[in-house]
This record gives structure tokens, C-alpha cells and sequence, in this order.
């Protein structure tokens, strides 16, 4: 869908790796109502993945950026200011790793070392990206930053290891910056906290299609696409969302909300009377 909600807006967005990605989908949609962006991503991201494809789409440079690294986050956004001639208006924060989970270690057998970067790819990046936009007053008034979280925040889902801790920090740490962002230059921050969705990142979670089957049958409006969050994105960089910060918002067909749904109970029921168990 063409239009023009973000007619004259430019953006960074992090985090499109290949067309899977929820970044890629946002940095489509964006260019779509008419966004001009600076797309970004780690060095091996950018070499192993198909970011330069989504770059040629929309006309967009490319700037790799480790975002564990002050001074890349600096280089970055100084480039990008020079890319757009001066502020811009939003930016998505699409970063998540934990090596506890590429690695399979249970939460209970934590490695300290790989916990410590998984809070500082997936939680601190976020606090280093605003320092740096506010040191150098990168983000024009009533500009809008979006981190991705996931309802792991508050509620535990078994195979989501350190990731839910990294997500109730990111989502800490939006509450804490808005409010300086807010008050001194009015800037707007929030998370979207999607459902679970189809990409590298989330197929690394332990049982993650079991996952998306059960939070599908729990959510009254189903799970929610990443093409759906990218237009939720697109609404919180537009002027139609200016008083909306501090936020974490539940894009996700209703799930956090729920408890228990009729399909689930069914597909419980199917299960317990296929069982060939004792406790029956
Ligand atoms: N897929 C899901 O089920 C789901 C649900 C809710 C929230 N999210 C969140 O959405 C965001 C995007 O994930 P996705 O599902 O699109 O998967 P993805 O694998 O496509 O994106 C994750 C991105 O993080 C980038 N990244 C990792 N380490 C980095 C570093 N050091 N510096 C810069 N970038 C780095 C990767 O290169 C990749 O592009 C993540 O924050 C994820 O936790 C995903």
C-alpha cells in the first residue's frame, strides 16, 4: 500500500537482515509512504545477508555498524546526518542475539559471559543508540524511536532463556529514556511487543513452531505478520501517533491479554485423548 505518511521523513532502521526480517518489512513499508532511510546492520549481517538487495529497492545507503560498539553507533548516525543534510525522524531498533540460545545452554546452566552479550546486543544497544542520537541531537522534535520486544518480558515461556530478561531491560530502558527524550526535545519512545514471527532471530528459540501454534490458537485475532508490525511501525514514525511514548504496545491478535482459548482447549483435549498416559 502506497501513501504518504511519512512523506518527507527520513529514518535509520536496524536490523533487516534477509526478506524475513521485521526490519525489512518496516524499512518496505516506510520507503512506501515515502521515507528516506539509511539502512543498517552488523558487519557479518551485512556480508552474509541480503541487505543490499532491500538498499537498491528503496534507494537507500547502507552503513555497517556493530551495535555493541560506541564508536560505530557514532560513526553511523554522524554519516547519517550527513546522508540526510542534518536531523531525521525515526528510528527502529530491530536487534536481538542471545548465545545462550544459538548455543542450546538452558537458562538454568547460563553461561555469565554469553548472558552479558545477549543484554548488550539485545538491551544495552538500545540505550547506546539514544545516547548517541541525544549527544548529538540526531532526532528532529516529535521524532519517534521503536525497539521490537515480545511479551517474554513479563511472562515466561519455556525456550526463551535469557531473552525475556534482555526484553524486560529494552523496555525498561524505553520507559527511562523517554522520559529525557520527551521532556527535553520531544521525542517519542516506544516498544512493540510483536508475536512470535517466522525470522532467523526467532527460529533459534527452542520449540519456536510449537510456539507459534499454540499463541496462533490463543490470540482471538491470530498471530500478527511481520508485514502487519511493519504498519504498526509506520503509524508510531508517523505525525498521527505525536503524544504516544514511554509505551510498550501489544501487537499481537490479543494474546497477552488471554488466558486460556476454546481452540487451545480443543487442541488439548485431541492431545490428552490420543495419550496413552497413566494420569489420564
Ligand atoms: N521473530 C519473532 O518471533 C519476534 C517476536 C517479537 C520480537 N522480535 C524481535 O524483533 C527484532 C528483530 O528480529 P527478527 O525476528 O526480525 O529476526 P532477524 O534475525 O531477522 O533480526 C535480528 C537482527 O539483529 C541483528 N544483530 C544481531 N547482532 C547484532 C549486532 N551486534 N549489531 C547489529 N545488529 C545485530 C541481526 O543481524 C539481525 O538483522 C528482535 O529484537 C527480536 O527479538 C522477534
Amino acid at each position: 500500500m502506497e501513501g504518504t505518511l511519512l512523506k518527507e521523513k527520513k529514518g535509520i532502521i536496524f536490523g533487516a537482515l534477509n526478506e524475513k526480517s521485521i526490519a525489512w518489512q518496516v524499512a518496505l513499508k516506510s520507503w512506501q509512504q515515502g521515507a528516506q532511510l539509511v539502512l543498517t546492520n552488523s558487519p557479518v549481517a551485512v556480508r552474509m545477508g541480503s541487505i543490499n538487495e532491500l538498499a537498491e529497492i528503496t534507494g537507500s545507503k547502507v552503513i555497517t555498524a556493530d551495535a555493541t560498539s560506541m564508536e560505530d553507533i557514532d560513526t553511523l548516525l554522524t554519516e547519517s546526518m550527513k546522508i540526510f543534510g542534518g536531523q531525521f525522524d525515526f528510528i527502529l531498533h530491530s536487534i536481538g542475539m542471545s548465545p545462550n540460545v544459538r548455543k542450546d545452554i538452558p537458562y538454568e546452566q547460563t553461561s555469565y559471559e554469553n548472558m552479558l552479550k545477549t543484554f548488550d546486543i539485545s538491551a544495552l544497544s538500545f540505550h547506546r543508540i539514544l545516547q548517541t542520537a541525544y549527544k548529538l541531537d540526531a532526532i528532529r522534535e516529535w521524532g519517534s524511536v521503536v525497539a521490537l520486544s515480545y511479551v517474554a518480558a513479563q511472562r515466561t515461556l519455556s525456550g526463551y532463556n535469557d531473552m525475556g530478561d534482555a526484553k524486560a531491560l529494552l523496555e525498561s530502558i524505553a520507559r527511562s529514556f523517554g522520559y529525557i527524550y520527551g521532556r527535553d526535545r520531544k521525542v517519542r519512545i516506544n516498544t512493540i511487543s510483536q508475536s512470535p514471527t517466522l525470522t532467523t532471530a526467532g527460529s533459534g528459540i527452542h520449540g519456536f513452531e510449537s510456539l507459534i501454534d499454540f499463541s496462533e490458537r490463543m490470540s482471538p485475532l491470530g498471530n500478527a505478520t511481520a508485514e502487519e508490525c511493519a504498519d504498526y511501525c509506520v503509524a508510531l514514525f508517523s505525525d498521527l501517533t505525536r503524544k504516544v511514548t514511554m509505551q510498550n504496545l501489544y501487537h499481537d491478535g490479543g494474546f497477552s491479554s488471554m488466558g486460556m482459548s476454546l481452540k487451545a482447549i480443543e487442541q488439548y483435549r485431541k492431545s490428552f485423548d490420543e495419550c496413552d498416559c497413566d494420569d489420564k
